[in-house]
Formats: structure tokens, C-alpha cells, sequence
């Protein structure tokens, strides 16, 4: 998996990973660091398995590597991190050699990972990608532990509240 190890040692991911640890080193809520991003793809790999998605293991990686790495520009000018890090993606998987469509699935991903997809099941591809997403980084999150709970903006819906996930 040469390109994801572009990725992390692209010197743009490399800042805005230090960045993102900067701005968040007293935020009580959940961080959006390399643990976030790590068990994101773990648990997109896990449901690409159980439901067979067939997606690669690189593109799972690569996607929720880069999903949220628009958040220094979201504290720094109040703009939307999935909008912001679907530029920075662009910017890094062009630089890390991939193709444009695998490019186009993994920025569809991250500019749509806040908002669930309708219609499971009938999706295409690229939709299928972005509701693993969506689903992995809810998930990924420990709300029934967590301590900043009664203060997070995070409306119940969208909470994990089970440890069985
Ligand atoms: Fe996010
Ligand atoms: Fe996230």
C-alpha cells in the first residue's frame, strides 16, 4: 500500500495533522486525529466485509485517512471541513498518484461525510463509499463513555450509544 504511506507522509497531511492536534489539544469533545482516522477505516474495512461491498482496502484507507482533515481550516476561518478537506484530498491523492475516478469517489466521500445517504441498498459505487464512511465515523465514536456528553452539539441520532458497535 505505497500511496497510503504518500499520503500520510505527504508534508501537507504531515502540517494539518499537526495543525488539527494544535487547535484541539483542550477541546473536551472527540479529537480528529490519526486514532479517529485509523479506526474509521478499520471499522469502513469491517463493514466492507460483512456486507461485502468489495471495495479495496486502499481506497477505504485513503478516504478515511483524509475525511476530516479539513478541520484547521474549519477553526481557522469557520468554514465547513468537509468542503475544506475535500480540496486537500484532491490536492494530496493527485500528488500520491491516483486516478481521477478513484479520486472523484474518495472526495465525493469526504464532501458528503456529514450528512446520511438515502436509499441503501440502490447507490452507486461512489454513493456506497460515502454511506461507509458516513456510517464508520459515527460509529467510531464512544458516546456511551463519553464525558463531554451533556455539552456536545451532536444531536442523539447521530450518537453511538452502544458498545456493541
Ligand atoms: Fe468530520
Ligand atoms: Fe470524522
Amino acid at each position: 500500500m505505497e500511496r497510503l504511506d504518500q499520503i500520510f507522509h505527504h508534508p501537507l497531511y504531515q502540517s494539518l495533522l499537526r495543525k488539527i492536534e494544535e487547535y484541539e489539544v483542550h477541546r473536551p469533545f472527540c479529537l480528529h486525529d490519526l486514532n479517529h482516522f485509523l479506526d474509521t477505516a478499520r471499522i469502513m474495512w469491517i463493514l466492507n466485509l460483512e456486507e461485502k461491498k468489495g471495495f479495496e482496502k486502499e481506497m477505504i484507507y485513503a478516504t478515511a485517512l483524509l475525511h476530516d482533515l479539513g478541520r484547521a481550516a474549519q477553526y481557522e476561518h469557520e468554514i465547513s471541513h468537509e468542503l475544506a478537506g475535500k480540496e486537500i484530498a484532491l490536492k494530496i491523492l493527485g500528488d500520491c498518484g491516483f486516478l481521477e475516478e478513484e479520486i472523484d469517489w474518495i472526495c465525493y466521500a469526504i464532501s458528503s461525510h456529514r450528512k446520511p445517504i438515502e436509499g441503501e441498498g440502490t447507490e452507486s459505487p461512489k454513493e456506497e463509499l460515502a454511506f461507509l464512511l458516513y456510517r464508520a465515523d459515527k460509529i467510531s465514536r464512544k458516546c456511551y463513555a463519553c464525558k463531554a456528553a451533556k455539552d456536545c452539539y451532536w444531536p442523539m441520532e447521530k450518537r453511538n450509544l452502544t458498545i456493541e458497535n
